[in-house]
Formats: structure tokens, C-alpha cells, sequence
């Protein structure tokens, strides 16, 4: 059977190289993405032996994008992960909103708008969104919260729009995971396992393993949904 090719952006670090390895391990041919290819040397260690190419490109910037997504032959399964945080304050301004809304929003506008010219029936796209699109969050920022609100009802007009072309579009949304993005939260990590109704803080691998899921056979009539991935901390 031939390979299925997957690009993950974001897959320098944290959630996104987990993302990668885990689906190379799993026999796809991977684009891992990254804003530059000294971001992705240990993604590309971790996967010795695997397929896996480097992909340089900012998701904020729609030119770049573009040029590099049009040049691939084919993308079976996207997952929009490259994201942005910023701490919690009171106030906020333009250019808090311009990094948040830039990244999470048009970014992953920007990846699915090229990487759709090279997907077909069959394939797939997951976005990474968040717990605190529901919740408002405890420890995030106003506009972080807001755009993973925008990330779950851009999954659905997705998912709505592409249904009849056989594109599945989902979401993964992950509660507090061990990562350089938990720390923006001022937390010990030990407060995580105090909280979290599962008694421990979320490895980038228990999002991966969700993230895999949406994008395989097994999930072929699942489209539209945001899959809670938190240790129980969001019920229901
Ligand atoms: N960790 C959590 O608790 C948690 C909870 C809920 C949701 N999430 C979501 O999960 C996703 C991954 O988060 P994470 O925790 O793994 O964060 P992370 O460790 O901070 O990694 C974020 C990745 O996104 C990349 N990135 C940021 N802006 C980019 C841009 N404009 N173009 C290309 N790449 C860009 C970063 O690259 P650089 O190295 O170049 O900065 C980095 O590799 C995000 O969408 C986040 O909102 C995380």
C-alpha cells in the first residue's frame, strides 16, 4: 500500500514533534514543519530510520506557505499544530492580538487554504485547539483563549464544507500538556497532578496518539468534532 503523506507544522518542539514522530513511527511519510531547519534537528534525530523530510516555513506569513506547500505532489493528512501563547494579563493590545489572531487563526487558515489545492478524498486534516476554548482557561490569555474558540468553529465550517469531497476535519484539544507553552501558565508542574481528575500532568504522546487516531482508517466516518484530550479536567 503506498505511504501516506502527512505534514505537521510546529514539529520543532513540544506537542508537534511528538505529532511527527509518532506518525512516522507509524509508517508515514512525514513533512515536518518548522520556521527553521535547525528547529527540527532533534525531531529529525528522533526519527532516524523513518521518512521524514523538513519542511521551512513561518505559518504566519501566507507567501511562504504558499510556496512551499505548492511545492509537494500530495498531503493525505494535515495537522495545523504551530501555535502561540502569550502570559495571562488584564489588558491587552494590538500586537498581542495581531502574534495570537496571526498564528492560531489566519495561520491555520493559511496552511489548510494551499494544503487543500493537494488533498483528496480520503484525506484528512486535525487542528490543534484547547481546553480553554470552552473554558476560558484558568491561566491563559483573553486572545489565546478566543483563537482556539475560532480554531473549533473554523474545524466545523471545514469539516461542513468538505464533507462531499470525502475531507474529514477535526479537532485534537488538548488540556494541560508538559511543554515550553505549560510554563507561559506560572505553574509548578506538580500542581498539574493535584487538579487533573486522572492524577497526572498530559505528555505530548497522549495528544499524538489522539491526533494519529483522527487521521487513520479507524476514524474514516468521524468528522466535525473537537476530541477533549485532558485527563478528565473537561468532562462531557
Ligand atoms: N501545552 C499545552 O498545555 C497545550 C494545551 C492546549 C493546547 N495546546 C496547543 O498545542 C499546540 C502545540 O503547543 P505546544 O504546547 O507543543 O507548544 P510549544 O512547545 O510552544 O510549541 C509550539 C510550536 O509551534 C511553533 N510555531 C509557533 N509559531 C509559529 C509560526 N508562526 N510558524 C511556524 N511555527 C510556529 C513553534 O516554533 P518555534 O520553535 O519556531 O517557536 C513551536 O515549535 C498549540 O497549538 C497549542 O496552542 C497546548
Amino acid at each position: 500500500m503506498e505511504k501516506k503523506i502527512a505534514v505537521v507544522t510546529g514539529a520543532g518542539a513540544g506537542i508537534g514533534q511528538s505529532i511527527a514522530v509518532e506518525l512516522a513511527r507509524r509508517g508515514y511519510c512525514v513533512y515536518a514543519a518548522a520556521r527553521s531547519k535547525q528547529r527540527l534537528q532533534k525531531t529529525l534525530a528522533l526519527c532516524e530510520g523513518c521518512d521524514v523530510q523538513p519542511l521551512v516555513f513561518d505559518t504566519s506569513n501566507e507567501a511562504e506557505v504558499k510556496q512551499v506547500l505548492d511545492g509537494l505532489a500530495r498531503i493525505d493528512c494535515l495537522v495545523n499544530n504551530a501555535g502561540v501563547s502569550i502570559p495571562k494579563k488584564t489588558q491587552f493590545d494590538e500586537v498581542d492580538w495581531d502574534l495570537i489572531l496571526g498564528t492560531n487563526v489566519k495561520g491555520y487558515f493559511f496552511v489548510i487554504k494551499h494544503a487543500l489545492k493537494k488533498m483528496g478524498r480520503g484525506s484528512s486534516i486535525v487542528n490543534l485547539s484547547s481546553g480553554a476554548a470552552k473554558t476560558g482557561g484558568d491561566f491563559v490569555s483573553l486572545p489565546y483563549a478566543a483563537s482556539k474558540g475560532a480554531i473549533n468553529t473554523m474545524t466545523v465550517c471545514y469539516a461542513r464544507d468538505l464533507a462531499g469531497e470525502g475531507i474529514r476535519v477535526n479537532a485534537v484539544s488538548p488540556g494541560f500538556v508538559d511543554t515550553a507553552m505549560l510554563a507561559l501558565n506560572g505553574k509548578e508542574k506538580s500542581y498539574y497532578d493535584t487538579v487533573i481528575p486522572m492524577g497526572r500532568l498530559g505528555i505530548p504522546r497522549d495528544i499524538a496518539n489522539a491526533v494519529a487516531f483522527l487521521l487513520s482508517e479507524e476514524a474514516s466516518f468521524i468528522t466535525g468534532q473537537i476530541l477533549e484530550v485532558n485527563g478528565g479536567d473537561i468532562m462531557g
